[in-house]
């Protein structure tokens, strides 16, 4: 059975039609073409697929679209762009944290909501933000260490 779901997807108003029980992971992919946000577990268990949903990282592959109607939604594409990078993007670009950059996503959702609430978080309240973000890579210490480059930044940024 499908319906017409409402929501704000990277700040645009969107109307999907699906079935209300879909995963939003699927129809961000595949209907709205926002393939950044990746399929990892299928079971909140590894990060991969994170998004914001009204500020707080959620597990996309575990969200239905019915529980979304209303509420807005961003993205990894909704963070930056090339031409305008997130401080967070920059960051593991200069710390080199991409290995094969699949978790990354996700991780970048979770850090951003972390950052929104915590300008200056130390390595502790890092590791603590994405206890749920999985990086099979290994890449956790060069990731923390871009976490709060980019938390250094944006306290710069803000006093300019
Ligand atoms: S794919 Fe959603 S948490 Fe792993
Ligand atoms: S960089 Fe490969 S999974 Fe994290």
């Amino acid at each position: 059975m499908s319906d017409t779901i409402q929501l704000t997807v990277n700040g645009g108003s969107r109307s999907i039609n699906c079935d209300p029980s879909s995963p939003l992971l699927y129809v961000l992919r595949e209907q709205c073409g926002l393939t950044g946000t990746h399929f990892g577990c299928g079971l909140n268990q590894c990060g991969a697929c994170f998004v914001l949903v009204d500020g707080q990282p959620l597990a996309s592959c575990d969200t239905p679209m019915w529980s979304v109607a209303g509420k807005s939604v961003v993205t990894v594409e909704g963070l930056g762009s090339p031409g305008k990078p997130h401080p967070l993007q920059t960051a593991l670009i200069e710390e080199q944290a991409l290995q094969c950059g699949y978790c990354i996503s996700g991780i970048q959702i979770s850090a951003a909501a972390l950052l929104e609430k915590n300008p200056d978080p130390t390595d502790k309240d890092v590791r603590e933000a994405l206890d749920g973000n999985l990086c099979r890579c290994g890449a956790h210490n060069r990731i923390v260490r871009a976490v709060r480059r980019a938390a250094e930044a944006m306290r710069e940024g803000a006093k300019a």
